[in-house]
């Protein structure tokens, strides 16, 4: 008898090579070389007669997609995010999809704690301004900044990632804490966070000193902070997005932050990746960082792991180890 085929696989982003390896010894894999990820039209020829695909939020699965690969089984993102995919679609299709949770909660709240740190103690600024040649004197007014430690932290947002935040805040740098969410945390998890619940966004953008954005991208947090929202804030205050671009209303933030309604911001997320609303960039009082609060070399590792583990189980037990659901 001849040996059953190997699945077919797409890789659509570049990935580790110990990673495709171990892909190879499982399926038929066609895999992206880089550098740029296969995104649009090249990804869907690219997808047809596959029966899995590896992908990054790079890459969107939505029902149109659907309808040109029917052959389709598995989508695996070796990301947290899944706003690429559209759920629904896919489980209509009969596909499942997966994430990677927990593996990047670590890495993610270092970054977005160090994107705080930046924008409000102005350390890229500073570093512009230094290399420039403008550091002519020791001034005792130079480059003043907004203190974190101490201050009050706002979480929009407190699932994995913004609660790894929280024990940052509270336990390294004596911060008050307040969240919104969803849902309230239990009494026992708020306890034990140090953190206080608002039950409003706007509550927590008018007490905050700071305020970071940790939570999941849906339509219903489609421009969640714009022009009203960054009126409540303090004129003190610093913004962190590390969560999803579309959140902010950029174009409303580059105006808060050039009329000084807020002090600062640090963004890792972008309304339309990879181009930038140019109002952002010309500013001085943000740091702007390429979507990679997740890339510690150990954790892109455990990401694509995860993604790929996912891929394996799901072709030979008939579910993913993190599957995604509505
Ligand atoms: C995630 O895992 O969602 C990161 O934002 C990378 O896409």
């Amino acid at each position: 008898m001849a040996p059953a085929s190997k699945p077919r696989v797409l890789v659509a982003s570049p990935t580790f090579d110990e990673v495709l390896q171990q892909l190879r010894a499982h399926f038929e894999v066609e895999a992206n070389e880089g550098p740029e990820p296969w995104t649009g039209e090249a990804f869907i020829q690219r997808l047809h007669g596959k029966q899995g695909a590896l992908l990054t939020g790079a890459q969107t699965v939505d029902q149109a997609v659907l309808a040109q690969v029917p052959g389709l089984r598995m989508v695996a993102n070796m990301a947290v995010g899944y706003n690429n995919l559209d759920v629904a679609a896919l489980q209509a299709a009969g596909v499942c999809a997966s994430n990677t949770p927990d593996v990047l909660t670590e890495t993610t709240a270092d970054f977005g704690f160090a994107l705080l740190l930046a924008a409000a103690r102005r350390i890229t600024e500073a570093e512009r301004f230094l290399r420039a040649g403008h550091w002519k004197s020791w001034r005792f007014d130079m480059l003043l900044g907004a203190d974190v430690h101490g201050s009050t932290l706002g979480i929009i947002g407190m699932g994995r990632i913004g609660q790894a935040i929280a024990r940052r805040a509270v336990h390294g740098f004596g911060m008050q804490l307040l969240y919104h969410n969803r849902r309230r945390l239990p009494a026992a998890t708020e306890a034990a966070l140090g953190a206080r619940y608002a039950s409003t966004k706007q509550e927590l953008l008018a007490q905050a000193d700071h305020v970071l954005l940790a939570l999941p991208y849906t339509p219903a947090a489609h421009h969640l902070i714009g022009a009203r929202e960054l009126a409540l804030m303090k004129p003190s205050a610093t913004l962190v997005n590390i969560a999803r671009g579309g959140i902010v209303d950029d174009r409303a933030l580059a105006r808060a932050l050039a009329q000084r309604q807020i002090a600062a911001a640090g963004l890792d997320v972008f309304e339309h990746e990879p181009q930038l609303a140019p109002e952002l960039l010309a500013l001085d009082r943000v740091v702007l960082t390429p979507h990679i609060a997740s890339a510690s070399r150990r954790t892109r590792l455990a990401m694509a792991q995860l993604a790929a583990d996912n891929l394996i189980a799901f072709f030979e037990t008939g579910r993913a180890l993190t599957p995604v659901t509505r």
